[in-house]
């Protein structure tokens, strides 16, 4: 264990947020020095990743995907960060990670459990590593091609379509020659999508009927759904799938502030009507194919088939209006705070 003295800002959770009042429960807090365990390393983080599936740890809840944010500690996520000291030969002072760490001025990182991966910005933004060329990124890929299992022809149906993840499912749902519809929740954002991202159509699901909207859009059936949010919408989506659809489940955001499991689609039975294949997937789950998956988004990203808006923070102390931003459907494309 070494202590470095160093003055570091982090944010902790002070009380569980009920739905989205996270500048009463987070508290910016400061410390003087830190401790580096043997065989980690302090990092300078650079940006922070705002992901909408971190809300779901700011609950009791024991048996989502990842343990709950204990209340006083500080509050872990994505960041993009520079090596500074390092008490582990596989890292040296000066290289640029994206790995799991604090919100915070630094980050202690231990390679063992928080997924460090070097990064090369020689030649590219470091900010995509938290875009195409990361944990998003993968999750599109994997939903669209994998789970999903979408070929060309079908109709694939993704919801929260103008957030990050969404709009990267939406344009390789394209690129794998599908008819693409999404769902959002502006007027603003279902002509963007559309104009700006290759969209066929979208819905706005707070002005519009979804269920009506998609048989009129769809009248043969919804062949793949990447399901960002549960509730009415999932379920509007249920009654248009067509026979043998997939439904991959990448988020629920629906349910994201809530302690208790999620009440499930009250039409259940159409799984069993349309013979659908229901399937959840989650992106640690596959990280250790980032070399696999990554030269593939960046050819993408060369030949102009995919792109993805940032929306940048600026300072540590401004972080819960970005944060926000994700469930008050503030943003377009990716938010990231930039320290
Ligand atoms: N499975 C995985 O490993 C994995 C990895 C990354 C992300 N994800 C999932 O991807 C989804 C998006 O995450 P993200 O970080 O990329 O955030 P994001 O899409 O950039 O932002 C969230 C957007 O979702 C919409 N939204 C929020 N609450 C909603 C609700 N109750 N009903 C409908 N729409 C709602 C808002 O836009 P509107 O204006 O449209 O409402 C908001 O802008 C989340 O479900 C997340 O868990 C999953």
């Amino acid at each position: 264990m070494t202590k470095i003295d160093i003055d570091n800002n982090y944010w902790v959770m002070r009380s569980m947020p009920e739905g989205s009042n996270f500048s009463e429960c987070f508290e910016l807090e400061k410390e003087n020095s830190i401790e580096i365990p043997k065989g980690s390393i302090l990092t300078k983080n650079i940006y922070l990743s705002m992901d909408a599936g971190t809300r779901m740890i700011m609950t009791d809840r024991e048996d989502s995907y990842l343990p709950p944010t204990p209340i006083g500690e500080k509050i872990t996520g994505t960041v993009l960060s520079e090596v500074v000291e390092s008490e582990n030969s596989n890292y040296l002072p000066g290289q640029r990670i994206r790995s799991w760490g604090q919100w915070a001025d630094y980050s202690i990182i231990d390679p063992n459990t928080m997924f460090p991966s070097l990064v090369d910005d020689s030649k590219i933004d470091l900010i995509n590593y938290v875009g195409i060329l990361g944990a998003n990124g993968w999750t599109a890929y994997v939903g669209v091609t994998e789970t999903g299992r979408a070929k060309k022809g079908d109709t694939f149906v993704v919801s929260a379509a103008a957030g990050c993840t969404g709009l990267l499912v939406g344009q390789i749902a394209k690129i794998t020659g599908c008819k693409v519809i999404g769902i959002a929740g502006t007027e603003e954002k279902c002509n963007l999508i559309c104009e700006n991202f290759g969209f066929d159509a979208a819905i706005n699901y707070k002005k519009e009927n979804v269920s009506n909207r998609l048989k009129a859009l769809c009248p043969e059936g919804i062949n793949v759904y990447c399901d960002h949010v549960g509730g009415p919408i999932a379920e509007a989506v249920y009654e248009n799938m067509a026979l043998f659809g997939t439904i991959a489940i990448s988020g629920l955001l629906d349910y994201y502030s809530s302690s208790k499991r999620s009440p499930g689609p009250k039409n259940y039975d159409l799984i069993l009507m349309k013979r659908l294949r229901v399937e959840g997937f989650f992106s640690p789950d596959f990280y250790h194919r980032e070399k696999e998956f990554n030269p593939i988004l960046k050819s993408w990203l060369d030949d102009n088939k995919i792109k993805l808006p940032f929306q940048i923070t600026k300072g540590l102390k401004n972080l819960p209006e970005a944060y926000l931003k994700l469930f008050e459907g503030g943003n377009i494309g990716k938010v990231v705070v930039e320290l």
